[in-house]
């Protein structure tokens, strides 16, 4: 499992985020969530573990998935998140939905509990390789399901990391992925072109070394549209990317922000829309029969 004071600072990042946290208008852990669910598989009646619920994108597609007959657990470390998900889920009247604070990387459940564990957006944030992945693997029934969604490392034709947009990489990239000083984050994709996600073979690679078997991992583009440059900055501070904005001073915080901003609309096309082509990677895999 992760350091302490990793999993203390991931706490505090989505602790503060969570009341904004997909709320920002723009589309986008809604549209993956739902696809993850369709890519699953998970199906009627299926009991599921949501592994770092959020505020419930993957929850509720799951929850209808499932229908009243399942059953869906969403656990996730920042009691904040739990707080909105699990009121939405009582104002939506979903029976088969619980929810609670729990540290994903030691979810305490009997092995064999569920017919699925998925994690969308999750997972990859404190996974290093196959040896973080087999709890999931271990808490699935023979031939259960496992799912997950990540921003994809798959190299991109120019060698850079696609999640962040190409005009604006330069400028993001190092602060997103080089430990500061002091910096409490055991971040698992430090070097964006060496970690578990890199490509699909190194994913299937772990998935299998976690004990999974008929594992897929494919790479989707999601469209993102914003109205303006300062719209897509004020995304990144609503969710994950919030870290890059806190770390900076005042000064600097504006000055990127302004910079960012600056040359995302210079992409904006004629019907005053930007629009940020964001490949994302849904990977599956199952427990072994036997
Ligand atoms: C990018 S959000 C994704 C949330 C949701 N699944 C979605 O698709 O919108 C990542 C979530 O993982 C949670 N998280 C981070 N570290 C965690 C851990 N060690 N255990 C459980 N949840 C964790 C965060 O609190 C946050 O809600």
């Amino acid at each position: 499992m992760g350091n302490v004071e990793s999993t203390a600072e991931m706490h505090r990042v989505f602790n503060t985020a969570a009341e904004v946290y997909d709320q920002s208008g723009v589309e986008f852990f809604g549209p993956i969530g739902r696809r993850l669910v369709e890519f699953s598989g998970i199906g009627t009646g299926a009991s599921v573990l949501d592994v770092g619920c959020g505020r419930g994108a993957v929850l509720f597609p799951v929850a209808e998935a499932v229908g009243e007959s399942g059953e869906v657990i969403g656990i996730d470390l920042s009691e904040e998140m739990v707080k909105y998900a699990a009121k939405d889920a009582r104002d939506r009247g979903l029976g088969q939905v619980t929810t609670a604070v729990m540290n994903g990387q030691e979810p305490d459940y009997p092995a064999g509990r569920f017919d699925a564990v998925i994690g969308g957006f999750s997972i990859f944030i404190w996974t290093h390789g196959a040896a973080e992945l087999k709890p999931y693997r271990t808490l699935l029934r023979p031939g259960g399901r496992f799912a997950a969604s990540a921003p994809s490392f798959f190299p991109t034709a120019t060698g850079k990391w696609g999640f962040l947009p190409e005009d604006v990489h330069d400028l993001l990239l190092p602060h997103m992925t080089q430990p500061k000083q002091g910096d409490a984050y055991d971040c698992p994709f430090t070097n964006i072109h060496n970690n578990w996600l890199v490509t699909p073979e190194a994913v299937e690679a772990t998935l299998t070394g976690a004990g999974f078997v008929d594992v897929e991992a494919v790479e989707e583009d999601l469209l993102i549209t914003v109205g303006s440059g300062a719209q897509w900055v004020e995304w990144t501070r609503s969710h994950g990317m919030r870290r890059l904005w806190d770390r900076l001073s005042e000064q600097e915080s504006k000055e990127l922000a302004d910079e960012v901003a600056r040359r995302l609309d210079a992409l904006r096309g004629a019907d005053g829309i930007i629009t940020l082509p964001t490949p994302i990677v849904y990977m599956r895999a199952r427990a072994p029969r036997d």
